[in-house]
């Protein structure tokens, strides 16, 4: 094999991208039976950008990706892989990531391919990339989540519609000479047989669009709120002491945690499980919601560009979706 095995896999660039349309609460509340401090109280929501008619899960990964390239120092050709995860792909084939690759310009023939964890995906999709990348076959990855949730919840349901947004993160990863550093270590696991708490049924192989499906709207999100609450605590704690343990870092060592944005209370029971202060969180969900697998590379990104993270600190990603799925992820930066 002619491939060098790198030592280890840094994030060496991220970028992201918000759509232009800002909806508040008290947008929502114009036409909904709710209201700011309902919305506020319970999730830490106060607004959500919304992507453009026609702005497709691809378009907003491209912008993502450009940036996350341009801060890597690198052109979209040096990329060797592309991961896209989303639950809201442009369609249901060719994947997001080929049609990413075309709009990118990437000619030379790399593998590219959607990843789908629910809100997890961003956490699968690095340590599927860093683990494709300990071959030594691939030196850069792009890893992209990007969701457009609002085309995929009933608007006239308040118990969901005002819980997400839309968005797109991105990182280039690349392969690296200098040992114990980049991403450390990741947990993954999923649980099936809770498949029902959060789901869209329709416009599958079980229930093809038709009239009814339809009119029953069947194509919009489902969720129980209350039992994915509380599956969402014990989880994320339990996977982020698991990840911690594995690379033998404490818990008081972690310099910022950037968990999955999905609710302020359960972020806030977590850390304080984790005894992780709020001041080492980061958060979003006021600015952006719960933009599904998105959430951690848009946080991550934010938190980079406003100097929250410096170089040799640990960071840890920890997520929770639909599936249900899950994952944890500790990085020396
Ligand atoms: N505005 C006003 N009232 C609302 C509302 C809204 N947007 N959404 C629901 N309600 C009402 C309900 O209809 C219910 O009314 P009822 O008692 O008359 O039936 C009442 O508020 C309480 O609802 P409940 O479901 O008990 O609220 P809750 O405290 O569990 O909060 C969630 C609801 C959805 C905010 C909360 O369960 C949650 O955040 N769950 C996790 C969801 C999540 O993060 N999913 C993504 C994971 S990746």
């Amino acid at each position: 094999m002619k491939s060098t095995m790198p030592k280890s896999v840094v994030i060496r660039g991220t970028g992201s991208y918000l759509p232009e349309k800002v909806v508040s609460n008290d947008d929502i509340a114009k036409f909904l039976d709710t209201s700011d401090e309902w919305i506020y109280a319970r999730t830490g929501i106060k607004r959500r950008h919304i992507a453009a008619e026609g702005e497709a899960a691809s378009d907003m990964a491209l912008k993502a990706s450009l940036r996350a390239i341009e801060s890597a120092g690198l052109t979209p050709a040096d990329m060797d892989l592309v991961i896209v995860t989303t639950v809201t792909p442009d369609m249901l084939f060719p994947s997001t990531a080929c049609i990413l690759q075309a709009k990118l310009g990437i000619r030379n023939n790399i593998p590219c391919f959607d990843l789908e964890a629910a809100c997890s995906g961003f956490v699968y999709g690095v340590e599927v990339a860093a683990r494709m990348m300990q071959s030594g076959l691939y030196r850069n990855a792009l890893v992209v989540s990007s969701e457009k949730i609002s085309a995929m919840v009933d608007w006239n349901d308040r118990s969901t519609c005002v819980l997400f947004g839309d968005g797109a993160g991105a990182v280039v990863l690349s392969a690296s000479d200098e040992p114990n550093i980049g991403i450390l270590g990741s947990v993954l696991g999923a649980d099936g047989s809770d498949n029902a708490m959060l789901r869209l049924p329709a416009g599958g192989s079980l229930m093809p669009p038709t009239r009814q499906t339809v009119e029953k709207g069947l194509h919009f999100l489902q969720m129980d709120g209350k039992e994915v609450f509380k599956h969402a605590v014990q989880i994320m704690k339990d996977k982020a002491l698991e990840v911690l343990d594995l690379c033998e870092v404490s818990a008081s060592e972690v310099s910022l945690m950037i968990p999955h944005q999905a609710n302020v209370r359960i972020v806030e029971s977590v850390a304080k499980r984790l005894h992780i202060p709020m001041e080492k969180v980061f958060l979003n969900m006021e600015d952006c919601a719960n933009t599904s697998s998105a959430s951690i590379p848009i946080a991550l990104d934010s938190a980079i560009r406003s100097n929250r993270i410096s170089k040799g600190s640990y960071v840890l990603f920890v997520a929770f979706g639909a599936g249900l799925t899950w994952g944890a992820t500790l990085v020396k930066m």
